[in-house]
């Protein structure tokens, strides 16, 4: 069976996640040397956020040039020997492309600056003498005015100019990207934004009510996002893959209505996609249940393998959000009372629950570690252009602070130069230095659980089985002999039948055997 159907990926945000040059940013070499830390968790797969040239207007996604690693990551030398020593340590490492915008010290947006209006070099982005009403995504008009009085379209920050994809030269570009690092041992690629590349021809405005519609919600076929001709891309991108034995794209969508989703997935597009739906659920069983139908009835039609997503490097983190009133994730917010130790506690059950469900799982930096959003961080460290044009929102750094590894203070043995966005002190509690030593750490749980899903045949794709504990639980049967049961009520349930295998809470209630809320077990039967 091909890696990717039932892979546990590991997300790393290079910045934050290990820094092995003393700047106080993370790096290759810093991810290098975590290797067998990355090895022993039980991932299959890393997932490196964008790692090359970059002004950094947005953490890396306003790419200068796709063929060169930014400094301060280290150099492509770097990547290189990188890419084998993932290989060596028996994993495989996905790489982050962003074909929707450049950054604009890109040498094809500063060529298009240069030429003037009407010229080749602006065909390749969508320059207009008046803009349309589209809002970026990140807040305020998606066109910026540039010197000579023409706009340009970004439906991000403004330093992120939208490609025009109706160019040959765009689509050819991206093909020999994907090339370059094909060739140099990459075994796929996560791509970014991945619905929005084509737009509407004439760039026509959006219903105004559509504006509102916070951008993680959106659904559906508009002017500016998943428009049916996006999928000819894509259909050629397989065919550059298909040239490499067992590669596998992985696409960002934000794409709610299921029967659109799924054409993305078809088999001559991406193997795969983020499964956002889980992500943005409520800690609620029947919410759940519905979604994880959803998505297996999605996947089928297609014969893709579903994924389980609980947090990644753009939203708030599931420990945080199940420790609040409201567990879904619909947008970003951060003045709402948080029982961090709730939080906690679910996250471990989700944690049981998203790597039990069949297909590939994916594990964002610090969710092994039980990490919490960060909320105070002063304004002047804060980078995400998320807050820098609103301030309202306060953005995406909190989620992305770098990794605690060991020792009792800040840095954590991050690095041995700081690290660019502060470290909570009480993190001294939370490092994995510190979670290795302690057999009910997170870390032990997200440890032992993904040993136990290497070495059990029931799980990673394949069926499953409901089975009827009661409101409030959600359990259900792989074959062959795996149960795994989850209480999202608030009184303890008999344990189902088995012997348990992972548990994500101690299984007593009143001194007798339960499955006690907020927790989940896995079970040989
Ligand atoms: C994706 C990335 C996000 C980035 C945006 C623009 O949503 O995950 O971090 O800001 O695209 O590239």
């Amino acid at each position: 069976m091909s890696w990717w159907r039932d892979a546990v990926v590991y997300q790393v945000y290079p910045r934050s996640f290990a820094d092995g040059n003393g700047d106080g940013v993370g790096d290759i070499a810093g991810i290098e040397s975590r290797l067998p830390y990355l090895r022993d968790l039980g991932v299959d797969a890393l997932w490196i956020n964008p790692w090359y040239v970059s002004p950094m207007a947005d953490g890396g996604y306003d790419v200068a040039d796709y063929h060169m690693i930014d400094p301060v990551f280290g150099t492509l030398w770097d990547a290189e020997r990188l890419i084998g020593a993932v290989h060596r340590h028996g994993m495989r490492i996905i790489v982050d492309i962003v074909p929707n915008h450049t950054s604009d010290r890109h040498p094809w947006f500063q060529a298009a600056l240069a030429a003037g209006p009407g010229s080749p070099e602006r065909a390749r982005f969508h320059f207009r003498d008046a803009p349309n009403n589209w809002r970026s995504r990140f807040g305020g008009p998606a066109w910026s005015r540039v010197d000579d009085g023409q706009w340009y379209l970004h439906l991000f920050d403004a330093a992120q100019p939208d490609l025009n994809w109706d160019h040959p030269e765009v689509r050819a570009e991206f093909e020999s990207i994907l090339r370059f690092w094909l060739d140099r041992g990459v075994d796929g690629f996560r791509i970014d934004v991945a619905d929005r590349l084509v737009k509407q021809a004439g760039l026509p405005d959006r219903p105004e009510r559509e504006q509102l519609v916070p951008s993680y919600q959106d659904n559906g076929e508009q002017p500016d996002k998943d428009r049916p001709e996006v999928h000819e891309i894509y259909r050629a991108w397989r065919r550059v893959l298909d040239e490499y034995p067992d590669r596998a794209f992985v696409g960002e969508m934000w794409v709610t209505d299921p029967e659109r989703f799924a054409r993305y997935l078809r088999p001559d597009e991406l193997h795969t996609a983020f499964n956002f739906a889980f992500l943005k659920c409520a800690w609620d069983a029947r919410a759940l249940r519905e979604v994880v139908d959803r998505t297996l009835a999605t996947h089928a039609r297609v014969g893709a393998p579903p994924t389980w997503v609980l947090s990644n490097h753009d939203v708030t983190r599931h420990a945080t959000r199940y420790g609040r009133e409201d567990t879904r994730f619909v947008k970003r917010v951060h003045d709402v009372p948080t029982d961090l130790a709730l939080g906690r506690r679910r996250a471990r059950a989700a944690a049981l629950l998203s790597m039990a469900l069949p297909g590939s799982v994916y594990v964002y930096q610090g969710d092994e570690l039980g990490l919490p959003e960060v909320f105070d961080l002063p304004d002047a460290v804060r980078e995400d252009p998320v807050f820098r044009t609103g301030g309202r929102d306060l953005g995406r750094d909190g989620c992305r602070v770098p990794i605690p590894w060991g020792g009792d203070a800040p840095p954590f043995e991050f690095g041995t130069g700081g690290a660019w966005l502060p470290q909570p002190g009480e993190w001294r509690d939370l490092t994995a230095a510190r979670q290795l030593g302690d057999p009910a750490s997170m870390l032990s749980l997200y440890r032992l659980a993904l040993r136990v899903r290497r070495d059990e045949p029931a799980l990673g794709d394949g069926p499953l089985r409901w089975l009827e504990m009661g409101d409030g639980v959600l359990a259900f049967a792989r074959d062959p002999g795996f149960t795994c049961a989850v209480n999202l009520g608030v009184e303890p349930v008999p344990l189902p039948e088995g012997r348990p295998l992972v548990a994500s809470a101690e299984l007593t209630a009143d001194g007798e055997p339960a499955l006690p809320p907020d927790a989940a077990v896995w079970l040989s039967t």
